[in-house]
């Protein structure tokens, strides 16, 4: 215990310089604020602040007569024992819930609301995977964007996203909340969402506080099973997990959410290396560390603290600032400070992050800012909203196969059969996490194609195969009910009618995201049977692909010719689908996960380190004393870049400014890109390195920039990337940042497995 309080009161004393030094949430003439304020302070009203409990408040008013709990937190509220609410909603309740804080309290400090607001408030956007795959950094903003106004409007001011954790895992559900298993994209859209959320003023009455969430490693919990241990190297630690929370503290997000999982024996609650000695002094992060739903109260699960007083000691001195719902803080901090065994310094630390946001969002001039019924009427749901949403999920969708050229659908088409439970249902694209989208709500896909086509062309649906209703809201569904195939027939006569066959499969909005780890991620019941009995009765079969993370299931990928991959794409997703489907827009995305050809590859991920033995020697290749599987290709189904048009792209060989760089030199690579099909279309070009020897282990492939760009048919652009020390750097096992001379490839293409290569050589 001394050790790490001794740690925890260095960081103390050092913190601050570096702080102002660095962090965009350090401002003066707030700081005094916060000053002034905290000398005012009790012990119990510090310890107040960094209390977060929850409630639902919005179904029967502020304090539900009878519900006792509601009760005891409402007096709570009203001495300033609660410093934030999470999952109050609405207007007027948040404003009730304020009113208790801030009228009845001695110092009438304002609470902040927060809420999962993780793709959207009440218009839902694709779920973050699915948005991630644009690779189109102003979609993803605006979507953000869209978020807090509503959210804002509705009386939040906080939401607990983005998540940044970067996964390889698809049996983990909540791949879906993520931006797939890329460290650089992965930041990129962490900072574009970061900056959808908080605008570039927090006082503004649309703009909210933002998370980066989970601190750190949740991704890799071992087997891809939820709330597991994690078990990671330093430099995967350095190199791919931690980039995107560097980058977010830096830039200056108001939050950080530490994670349920360990990291070598350390729960991340109560680690103070994480915490303290990178995020707060390294890194300089000037917003507050939120725990996640009971997590400190976990490390007594974990065998890491014996009991919650214990917990709560853990968690204050290694820099967790705000306890949610495990009520450590609130039932034993006061006491852990009074008996001397947490210094007081200690706590005004958290508390004074915890006041700096709150001058940040402006709470002190006007707490109720938030909560106006009439900007809650006014802005939630508008048409605008579900047009941005309509454009953002169109730009979400990856087109893996057109091999009989059969999208976009043209005017000769006069009858399509639309098949797949998941077609006709109009809650699944609404994905988990779908903060108060209303079930049922979405445009599902019999619809988009319905308003497509208007009355100019038959369109006939039937489910063929069922899924369960069931599936897990809260509950386990380890057991589908058996699908005896009576919907086959109806399907396959409706099929063979039609000029094309829309067949939708994939999985229900709640058999992903959190607790939603799953060993079998093929597709559930008799949905590949229906895929192969339609498949016999039409050629032109467009597999419409819908699910929250990627779907194991090679027979579907290689028997198919016509494949979508959609992901749940929201409140407009029939229609964005649609958009596709009949050509009104040419699909631009690429997978920012791989997709793996068998359960037992996983973890696959393109920017993997190189073995000993990649490939058999010469003349060998019977041998089997190499890196591979004996019943399995190495390589996924999909890697991750890739997605194609319905135009086609060409790529000359990139081409370098110099073929050496000096330690302080920049070298451009270039390459010209010209579409060569018969659509306008936009490309995502793709820029990789190789550091073909390090001192410390490299991937074979690493993305250091990219570019959307729209080329017109016919057209060719050149496309420049600028490599500078910084592109060619990384972090070593010991934990610096470095950039070593010797051979770099530089490789350019349209996806990580079609590339073109030119070597450059770092010079010393
Ligand atoms: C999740 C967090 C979430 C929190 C609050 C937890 O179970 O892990 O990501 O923000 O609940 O809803």
């Amino acid at each position: 215990m001394h050790q790490v309080m001794a740690l925890a009161m260095v960081c103390l004393l050092v913190a601050p310089s570096i702080l102002r030094a660095q962090n965009p949430l350090i401002e003066d003439e707030i700081e005094a604020k916060v000053e002034a304020l905290l000398q005012k302070m009790t012990l119990e009203e510090k310890v107040g602040q960094l209390n977060q409990h929850s409630g639902s408040w919005d179904v029967t008013g502020p304090v539900p007569a009878g519900n006792e709990y509601a009760q005891r937190r409402a007096e709570l509220l009203k001495k300033g024992g609660v410093g934030s609410m999470l999952n109050i909603v609405g207007a007027e309740a948040t404003y009730e819930a304020q009113k208790l804080a801030v009228e009845n309290s001695r110092l009438g400090i304002p609470l902040i609301f927060g809420y999962d607001v993780v793709h959207g408030f009440k218009t839902i956007f694709p779920i973050p995977l699915g948005e991630s795959a644009s690779w189109d950094l102003k979609a993803i903003e605006s979507s953000a964007r869209v978020a807090a106004i509503e959210a804002t409007a509705s009386g939040l001011t906080w939401t607990f996203a983005p998540m940044v954790d970067v996964g390889r895992d698809p049996r983990w559900g909540r791949v879906m909340e993520g931006a797939g298993e890329d460290p650089y994209l992965g930041t990129q859209i962490a900072l574009a969402r970061m900056k959808g959320f908080q605008g570039d003023d927090l006082t503004d009455e649309n703009t909210m506080m933002a998370t980066a969430k989970h601190f750190a490693g949740y991704a890799f919990s071992e087997s891809g099973r939820d709330y597991n241990t994690v078990d990671v190297g330093t430099t995967t630690l350095y190199n791919i997990i931690l980039p995107p929370f560097e980058a977010t503290a830096k830039a200056g997000i108001a939050s950080v959410m530490n994670s349920f999982n360990d990291l070598n024996g350390i729960p991340a609650n109560g680690d103070s290396f994480l915490q303290r000695e990178l995020l707060k002094e390294a890194w300089g992060f000037g917003g507050f560390i939120i725990s996640d739903w009971g997590s400190i109260r976990q490390m007594i699960n974990h065998g890491y603290s014996k009991d919650l007083k214990q917990a709560a000691y853990h968690a204050i001195t290694s820099g967790n600032d705000m306890d949610m719902e495990s009520q450590a803080y609130q039932n034993h901090l006061k006491e852990l400070v009074e008996s001397g065994e947490v210094d007081i310094r200690i706590v005004d630390e958290a508390v004074r992050r915890v006041l700096r946001m709150k001058f940040h969002l402006g709470l002190f001039d006007d707490p109720y800012k938030y909560s106006d019924t009439d900007r809650e009427k006014a802005l939630l749901y508008t048409d605008e909203h579900r047009a941005i949403a309509r454009d953002v999920a169109k730009r979400s969708i990856v087109l893996l196969k057109n091999d009989r050229s059969v999208l976009p659908i043209g005017d000769d088409v006069k009858n399509i059969a639309v098949i797949g439970h998941l077609a006709n249902d109009k809650d699944t694209p609404l994905g988990n996490w779908r903060g108060r989208g209303e079930s049922g709500s979405a445009v599902s896909l019999l619809e988009g194609i319905q308003n497509a086509v208007g009355s100019k062309v038959k369109v006939s649906y039937a489910e063929g195969y069922t899924m369960s209703t069931d599936d897990g809201v809260f509950n386990r569904a380890l057991h589908f009910p058996e699908d005896d195939g009576s919907g086959f027939a109806e399907a396959i006569k409706i099929a063979k009618k039609a000029d094309v066959v829309i067949l939708t499969v994939g999985e229900k909005a709640l058999q992903t995201g959190e607790g939603r780890s799953k060993v079998d991620i093929s597709l559930t019941g008799r949905q590949l049977d229906l895929f192969n009995e339609i498949r016999k009765v039409n050629d032109n079969v467009v597999v419409v692909l819908m699910a929250g993370r990627p779907i194991v299931e090679p027979e579907l990928y290689e028997q198919s010719t016509t494949l979508l991959n959609t992901f749940h794409l929201g409140t407009e997703a029939g229609n964005a689908i649609a958009d596709v489907l009949f050509g009104k827009y040419n699909p631009s995305g690429k997978l920012t996960m791989s997709i793996p050809r068998a359960i037992g590859q996983i973890p696959v991920y393109y920017n993997h380190k190189s073995a000993g033995r990649p490939s058999p020697g010469p003349g060998d290749e019977g041998s089997v004393f190499w890196s591979h599987f004996n019943d399995e290709e190495n390589t996924p189904q999909y890697p991750f870049g890739y997605g194609i048009s319905y135009t086609t792209f060409e790529y000359s060989a990139p081409e370098l400014s110099g073929s050496t760089m000096g330690m302080n030199e920049t070298v451009e690579v270039s390459v010209d890109v010209t579409n060569t099909g018969d659509f306008d279309g936009e490309e995502v070009v793709q820029f990789y390195i190789r550091d073909r020897f390090a001192s410390t282990m490299r991937p074979v492939q690493e993305l250091k920039g990219f570019e959307k760009v729209m080329i017109k048919k016919g057209e060719t652009k050149t496309i420049t990337f600028t490599i500078d020390k910084e592109t060619l750097s990384f972090y070593t096992h010991k934990g610096e940042w470095v950039a070593e001379p010797g051979m770099f490839s530089i490789m350019i293409g349209g996806s990580s497995d079609n590339v073109q290569m030119v070597e450059l050589e770092l010079l010393d």
